[in-house]
C-alpha cells in the first residue's frame, strides 16, 4: 500500500502533481477541496455549509471533514493506495488519519511537502482566478487562505518530521521537474 500525503500551501501544486502520481502509481486520489466543490455544485446541505467556509478562506470543522474522508476511504475497493490532497490540514486531522489507517492495518508512507514561496503562490492563484474562476481565487480570500495555512496547517511539517515521514520537495520550476523529484522520493521508499 502506498499512502501519500501531498502537502503544501494553497496553489503549491497539490492537485497538479496528484494527477500525475495517480497516473504513474495507479492509486486512488482524495482531494477534500474537490469533494466540497462537487457538493456545492450539487446544492447539497453539506455544500451549503462548505460554501460559507470556503468563500471566507477558512477551514471546515475537523469532525465534518474527517467523516467525509472516512466514507471516501471506505468507497475504494481493491485499492493499491491513496494520495491524500488537501487533507490533513490540522494536527487533529493528521491524528485522525493515522488512526483511520491503523484500523485498516496501514500507515502513511510519506508526506511530500511542496515548498513554494508566497509571492509565487499569489501569482499562480490570481492567474487561475482570472482564467477559470474558482470562487476563492481572489486576492482577499487568497490572503486569508495563506494566513490559515501558516497558523493551522504549517505545524504539520514538524508533526510529520516527528513521525519520520517528511519529504521536502522543491515546488518551484517546471511541472515535469517537480514530478521527477516526487517520483524519485516515492521510488526510494
Ligand atoms: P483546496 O481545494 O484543497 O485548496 P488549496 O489548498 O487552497 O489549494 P489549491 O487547490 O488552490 O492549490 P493546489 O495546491 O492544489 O495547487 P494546484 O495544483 O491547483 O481547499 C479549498 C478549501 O476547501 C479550503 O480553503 C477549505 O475551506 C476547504 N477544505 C479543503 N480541505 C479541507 C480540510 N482538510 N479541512 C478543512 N477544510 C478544508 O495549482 C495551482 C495553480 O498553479 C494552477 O493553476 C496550476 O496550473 C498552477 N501550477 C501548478 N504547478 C505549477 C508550476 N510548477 N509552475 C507554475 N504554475 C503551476
Ligand atoms: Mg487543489
Amino acid at each position: 500500500m502506498l499512502n501519500i500525503v501531498i502537502f503544501g500551501a494553497p496553489g503549491s501544486g497539490k492537485g497538479t502533481q496528484s494527477e500525475r502520481i495517480v497516473e504513474k502509481f495507479g492509486i486512488n486520489h482524495i482531494s477534500t477541496g474537490d469533494v466540497l466543490r462537487a457538493e456545492i455544485k450539487n446544492g447539497t446541505e453539506l455544500g451549503k455549509t462548505a460554501k460559507g467556509y470556503i468563500d471566507q478562506g477558512q477551514l471546515l470543522p475537523d469532525e465534518l471533514i474527517i467523516d467525509i474522508l472516512a466514507s471516501t476511504l471506505d468507497s475504494f475497493q481493491d485499492s493499491k493506495g491513496v494520495i491524500f490532497d488537501g487533507f490533513p490540514r490540522t494536527i487533529a486531522q493528521a491524528e485522525a488519519l493515522k488512526k483511520m489507517l491503523a484500523e485498516r492495518g496501514q500507515e502513511v508512507s510519506v508526506m511530500l511537502d511542496l515548498d513554494v514561496p508566497e509571492d509565487e503562490l499569489m501569482t499562480r492563484l490570481i492567474k487561475r482566478g482570472q482564467e477559470s474562476g474558482r470562487a476563492d481565487d481572489n486576492e482577499e480570500t487568497i490572503k486569508k487562505r495563506l494566513v490559515v495555512y501558516q497558523s493551522q496547517t504549517a505545524p504539520l511539517i514538524d508533526w510529520y518530521k516527528n513521525e519520520g515521514k517528511y519529504q521536502h520537495i522543491h515546488g518551484v520550476g517546471t511541472m515535469d521537474g517537480i514530478f521527477a523529484e516526487i517520483v524519485a522520493a516515492v521510488e526510494k521508499l
